[in-house]
Order: C-alpha cells, then structure tokens, then sequence
C-alpha cells in the first residue's frame, strides 16, 4: 500500500550537543559523573556502602569507565529489602516525586525523584520525542497510565518541557481515546504497542479509517515488540512508529529511544544512563555486539542513584548511527519472560513476528502454558480479524507451521472468533501459566 509518511527528521540545530558529540567527549562526561555518581550513592545509601565495603571496592578505584566492572550488582530485591526509603540518597523532604511498582508480585519497588531529578527526566524525555519527530507546538495524546506507573507523568513532563500541547488521557475508555485523537488533530501518540492495537480496533469499529487519522508518529514502549508489529501499525495508521525504553528503577521512560529517521534500535542517552552487557550466568562483562542482560549505572541521578542494576532485559549494545550516542537492539524479552519448552528458548515476541505474517489473523496473542500430562504445552490463543472469511483450523495450521519451522518448537493454536483474546490497556499480560505449581 502505497504511504504518505511525513520526513520528521529535526534538523542538526535542533538536537542536544552531546547528541552528535565526539565519542571521546562523550567517554570524557561519563567518567566524571560516574565518579561522583558512585561517592553519591556510597556516601549516601548505606545499602550502597556496605555492599562496596563487602566488595572491598571503594569509589576512588574508579580511574576508567571498564573499573565499574569492579563494583556490585544492584537487583530488584535490594529495592524491596529497603522499602520504602531505604535506597534515596537525600533526605526524604528533597524529594519532590515519589513512584513505585503496581507490587502486584510481591512488595512494590519505591522510587524517588528531586527537583533536579525532574528535570533531567524531562530533558531525555524530549530528547526522545524529538528524536521520535516530535516538535514544539504539536499536540501529544499521551495514553500511558498516569499515576505511580512512570510512563504517564514520565512521558508528560518531557512534553511540557519540550513544548508540546499534551493531552493527559491515561489509558482506558477506548472509544474516548478514539474521539480525541480525531478532534483534537494529535501528531503523536505515546502508548503501549498492544494498547494501541486496541485504539486500531476502535477505530475500526466506529467505521473509522485510521489511515485518515491524523496521527503522524507513535511512540511505544514499556513492553517487547518487534519491527514485524512495527510493520502493522506504521501500514494500519499510515504513520511512523518508534521504539521507547526505560525502566522505573533507572528513570523511567527516555532512557533510550529510536530516531524516527533510522529506526534502527534506541539510542541510551548515555551521558545520564551507562549501559554495560553482561552474561546474565556468570556476571562477566560482554563487548559490544554481544546479546546479554543490560545492566544500568545512572549518572546523574541525585534522590535514587542506581549502581550496575540489572534490569533483566535482554538486548545488545551498537555503536550509534543517527545519533553518537550508543544504540541497544530492541529487546528480545525479559530473562523472567524466557518460556523453556521442552528444551527450546523462546520469547513471546518470536512468537509476535510469526503471528503478524499470517493474514487473516489479528495481531492480538496470549500464550498459555499447560501440563496436561507430564509434558509442558504451549497454546497459543490468537482471533480471526473482522470479517475473515478463512477456515479457523487451516489458519491454525498456517501459524503451527510458521512457529515449528522459525521457532523450532511444537504448539497448538486456538482460534477464537474477532474479539476472543484479552485486551490491554497498558501493558499486555503476553504469558499465562498454568501448569501446576511445585
Ligand atoms: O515501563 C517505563 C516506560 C514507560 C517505558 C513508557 C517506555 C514507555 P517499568 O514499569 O518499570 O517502566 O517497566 C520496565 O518494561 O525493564 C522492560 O522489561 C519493559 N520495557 C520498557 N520499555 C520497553 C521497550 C516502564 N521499549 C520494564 N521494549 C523494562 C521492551 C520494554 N521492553
């Protein structure tokens, strides 16, 4: 189909100076804040200090960038053994914003922001939309959920600061989402990719043609999808559609992100995030190019500096291209998301790229794991688009064939009727469980 997708490419002026900066430089600014961000922590957190101390590191070991392979890992249970406050390196009255986990598997993990905090957040999140294509004067519609979730208050001080007319909607109420998009003219959109899968639908339903929306760019994140995804929306909305990564315990969103003229992975905005990848078994450090757990130190942070945390995604790192800073891949998963099926690994977004070939089926999924007898089974649940007129069991076939031969793995397929699979308003739930515990 033919598209009419807008260049958005900002134009050299606009962008940051560390963002075209000399690698050289670059290393030069990530030293020096790395120093001090690990006295910070040391000298502040005494989970920080002890863990060094136990180490027999101490921060003025730190001459080049590669000695931070000498410092401790930080991991999500420290977070909950020092709930709440246990790990801000200020005292609690500077800290002007506090966020914090759903705690939905186990006690929820606080983080905290100062003033100055805020505005670092706010400076990487407009660098994201603007790397996104984004301008000052366009209006965002910005359906991250707003609340102790970082993307929505994350996304939103970016966008006010960078200049944008925001439009703070949150997640839910989908035909709403619909009606505002439309009459309030929104260039960009921010929104979970399965979210807005949902938006497509409504759209759909309401006898709408969001080729016709007049949306220009998404910009999606805060869960794995892949560039097949990216294929569907940018094809279904006639527009460009990016990658947003951050994590609550680093930031939030605008740790990396894509630049709409490459879409080629996310930049780290590495004069405040310094990535490192590692063997997820042994620790060990990898160079770049090798596929591994990333691991974040944060640079500049002053309420909640965060040394070496392990966020459990896995990716790999890449020099930069539109941008000097470097680049990670998109995320293949979580390593907690990684299903073990009879022998084979394999991701949720494997699955995603299969499914999205297969013509008459919708881009919505939910992968059930079973032990009907001693052996594990994977089910995936998948639904007819609207009006498909193609046998559900040869569909079903189509898509066991596709995940046999590129997956390697054996499944079954249920095809429900258009409508049959659960829908996100945020984040999706992409794995049930139901094998029997123990
Ligand atoms: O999801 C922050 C965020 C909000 C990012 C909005 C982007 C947009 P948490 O709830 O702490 O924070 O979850 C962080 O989500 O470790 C990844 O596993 C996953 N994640 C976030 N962005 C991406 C992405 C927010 N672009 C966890 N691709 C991270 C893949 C992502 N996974």
């Amino acid at each position: 189909m033919e598209n009419d997708m807008k260049d958005l490419t900002p134009r050299k002026e606009e962008l940051e100076h560390i963002e075209t900066a000399s690698r050289d430089e670059i290393a030069a600014v990530q030293l020096e804040r790395m120093k001090w961000s690990l006295r910070h922590a040391y000298e502040n957190v005494p989970f920080y200090k002890q863990k060094f101390d136990a180490a027999g590191v101490h921060p003025d070991d730190l001459h080049a960038l590669e000695d931070l392979a000498k410092f401790p890992f930080t991991v999500k249970q420290d977070l909950r053994d020092n709930y709440p406050f246990g790990m801000f390196a200020v005292p609690r009255e500077q800290v002007a914003r506090i966020h914090a986990s759903s705690g939905t598997t186990g006690q929820p993990t606080v983080v905290g922001y100062t003033r100055q905090d805020l505005d670092t957040w706010g400076t990487v999140v407009a660098r994201s939309l603007r790397a996104g294509g984004l301008r000052p004067g366009d209006v965002l519609h910005n359906a991250y959920g707003y609340g102790l979730f970082t993307g929505g208050l994350g996304v939103h001080g970016g966008a006010e600061k960078m200049g944008l007319t925001v439009v703070p909607v949150s997640g839910g109420m989908t035909q709403r989402q619909v009606r505002l998009i439309e009459d309030f003219r929104a260039k960009g959109i921010t929104v979970t990719p399965s979210y807005m899968l949902s938006i497509l639908d409504e759209y759909v339903s309401l006898g709408l043609d969001p080729r016709k929306s007049p949306l220009e760019v998404g910009i999606f994140g805060a869960e794995p999808w892949t560039n097949a995804m990216r294929g569907e929306i940018e094809q279904a909305f006639d527009m460009h559609a990016v990658d947003i990564y951050g994590l609550s315990e680093v930031m939030g969103p605008g740790v990396a992100s894509e630049c709409v003229e490459t879409k080629d992975g996310l930049h780290i905005w590495e004069d405040h995030f310094y990535p490192e990848i590692i063997d997820p078994a042994t620790g060990e450090v990898l160079p770049d190019g090798e596929q591994g757990e990333l691991v974040f130190t944060s640079l500049t942070k002053e309420a909640f500096p965060i040394i070496r945390y392990r966020t459990r995604d896995l990716t790999r790192l890449l020099a930069g291209t539109a941008r000097s800073l470097r680049r990670m891949e998109k995320i293949t998963g979580r390593t907690d998301d990684m299903i073990i099926l009879r022998g084979v690994n394999v991701f949720p977004t494997q699955i995603e790229e299969q499914l999205v070939t297969v013509e008459d089926l919708a881009p919505h999924f939910q992968i059930e794991l079973a032990r009907p007898d001693r052996m594990d089974e994977m089910i995936i649940h998948v639904e007819l688009i609207e009006g498909a007129r193609a046998d559900p069991i040869k569909v079903s076939h189509t898509l066991k064939g596709l995940v046999k031969s590129h997956v390697g793995v054996t499944v079954k397929v249920k095809v429900a009727e258009p409508g049959g699979v659960a829908r996100s308003e945020g984040k999706a739930v992409r794995v049930i469980d139901n094998r029997p515990k123990g």
